[in-house]
């Protein structure tokens, strides 16, 4: 009994003393975001993934951005449409969402602002918000996903209610989860 007393004794001490040396730690661990939608953000993969977003049906944004190689290319500057050579080096988006603006030089507010570029950047996946939007309107499995993850409702979403705010925010929402703890 006297032996059990004190080994807990000994239990909480050494977890009061870790919780305190954590606190004074200069580096704290990172928490993942809470509360993102599981749907939202497994639509948001599928999308970081998808080729057919790009002019040659090649480039996605996992090509510059590969989540298997520290959310990097590992390259001086980014190669994009038809080999272009990019003059800027593309940064990781590993936590990206913990940053007070994107891009190196700040220029957009946040993740849904900044998704609003590589589609239709001449150099990086040449295509139009325009195109893009109408062929994931043509492909019933991304209706349907899309419906899903907006209203949480049966059956697709309609055509005509597809917008760029929502492959915005599918994009933001996945770039979110990279967190990398
Ligand atoms: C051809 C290469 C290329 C592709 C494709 C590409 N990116 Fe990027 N990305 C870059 C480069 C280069 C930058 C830095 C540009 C700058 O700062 O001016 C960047 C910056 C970013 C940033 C800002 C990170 C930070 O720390 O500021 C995010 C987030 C991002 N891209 C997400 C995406 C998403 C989402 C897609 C797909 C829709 C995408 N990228 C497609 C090359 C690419």
């Amino acid at each position: 009994m006297k032996k059990m007393l004190i080994v807990s004794l000994v239990a909480v001490a050494s977890c009061s003393a870790y919780a305190s040396r954590e606190s004074s730690e200069p580096i704290k661990v990172i928490e993942p975001v809470m509360g993102l939608d599981a749907a939202k953000v497994e639509l948001g993969k599928t999308l970081w993934f998808e080729p057919r977003l790009s002019a040659s049906n090649t480039i996605s944004c996992n090509s510059c951005h590969n989540v298997a190689t520290g959310g990097v290319d590992n390259l001086p500057t980014s190669i994009g449409h038809k080999w272009a050579v990019g003059g800027i080096n593309s940064p990781t988006v590993l936590n990206s969402d913990l940053n007070f603006v994107q891009f190196w030089n700040g220029r957009a507010k946040d993740l849904q602002e900044q998704a609003a570029g590589p589609i239709e950047n001449p150099i990086e996946m040449a295509f139009s918000h325009e195109l893009a939007i109408g062929t994931l309107k043509s492909i019933p499995q991304y209706r349907q996903w899309f419906k899903e993850a907006t209203e949480k409702k049966s059956s697709q979403l309609p055509k005509s209610r597809m917008r760029l705010r929502h492959l915005r925010k599918r994009f933001a929402h996945q770039t979110q989860s990279l967190i990398s703890g």
